[in-house]
């Protein structure tokens, strides 16, 4: 095959959809990874047709389990052996979840989800990456992190085991993860040709019909937030630029915002002691499983 490839994870919605048309537009095959077939198949017709290509394919993925992005990888690597652009896009943050919830594996969800998935799956197609002329890894954080300057992952408690269980904190906790990650993985692909960066995402609009269990209050609270918030074909153009443009092609280990501009993370977040704790964290979790 001669085009480029990327593979998008839960791109059956929101940013990961919108940014799958338009990377598609600029001439790559898309692979799109999501957890529910019927969801997919529709998002694969849509795509399709938008962006007037047949080049986007459908696979199947639960990013809350390490052995169905397992199979994922295993997938790619039987059928391309090469890929260009990871985009771990796919997360979860119900604002509706009051209680902890695990995975079939027995992991608390967001940080299986929105943290360890994302890293097993990168650790998965790191050769087929290495194989491509520029590989680009590309994860997903969140502005809500400016917020707060003081957040770190709980190393001795990252999956609320002895803490009470907050969403918020979870899902903001798992971001800062993949943030910590993608410093790291930079440093580990120094010498390669393969980039590792991440985006940090603002407000962008979300089907509020997700969160059927959204109290009425929230709901208008929510729905006033969204009329501020940007498209998620505007968030898009960020994913897209960072997959696909000339002009990033050497840049690694960096932050980029809506407007794929730099800009600077947390103290706490780019103190290489810190970033090899939770490395070490993670790396626990995936090896004792792989
Ligand atoms: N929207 C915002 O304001 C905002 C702000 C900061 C950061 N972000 C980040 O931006 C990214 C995209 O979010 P979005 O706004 O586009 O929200 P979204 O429409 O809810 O997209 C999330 C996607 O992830 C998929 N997903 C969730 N769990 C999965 C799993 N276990 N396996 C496979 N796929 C799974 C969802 O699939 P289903 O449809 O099956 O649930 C959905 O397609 C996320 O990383 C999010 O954290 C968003």
């Amino acid at each position: 095959m001669q085009k480029k490839i990327c593979l998008i994870t839960g791109a059956n919605s929101g940013i990961g959809k919108a940014s799958a048309v338009q990377i598609a537009e600029k001439g790559f095959h898309v692979i799109i990874a999501c957890r529910n077939p019927s969801k997919g198949q529709k998002a694969l017709q849509e795509i399709r047709h938008k962006s007037k290509s047949d080049s986007i394919e459908l696979m199947h993925v639960d990013m809350s389990l390490q052995s169905s992005v397992k199979d994922l990888a295993m997938n790619i690597n039987e059928k391309y052996g090469v890929l260009d652009v990871i985009i771990q896009n796919a997360a979860i943050f119900d604002i509706t979840q009051k209680e902890i919830a695990y995975t079939e594996e027995k992991i608390e969800s967001i940080w299986a989800t929105n943290h360890l998935g994302p890293v097993l799956l990168t650790e998965l197609l790191l050769s087929a990456l290495k194989r491509s002329p520029q590989g680009r890894i590309i994860t997903i954080a969140s502005k809500g992190l400016v917020a707060m300057p003081f957040l770190q992952v709980n190393l001795q408690d990252p999956e609320f085991q002895a803490r009470t269980f907050n969403v918020t904190k979870a899902y903001y906790q798992s971001k800062m993860a993949q943030l910590m990650y993608t410093y790291w993985l930079s440093e580990q692909l120094k010498g390669t040709k393969v980039t590792a960066n991440c985006i940090r995402v603002p407000s962008v609009k979300v089907d509020l019909n997700k969160y059927p269990d959204l109290s009425k209050i929230a709901k208008s609270l929510y729905s006033l937030k969204m009329k501020f918030a940007l498209s998620p074909e505007d968030m898009g153009r960020t994913y897209a630029a960072l997959a696909a443009s000339e002009e990033v092609g050497e840049i690694t280990g960096k932050y980029f915002d809506e407007h794929s501009s730099l800009v600077k993370s947390s103290k706490y977040s780019i103190d290489f002691n810190n970033i090899e704790r939770v490395m070490d964290l993670t790396m626990g979790y995936i090896k004792q499983r792989a």
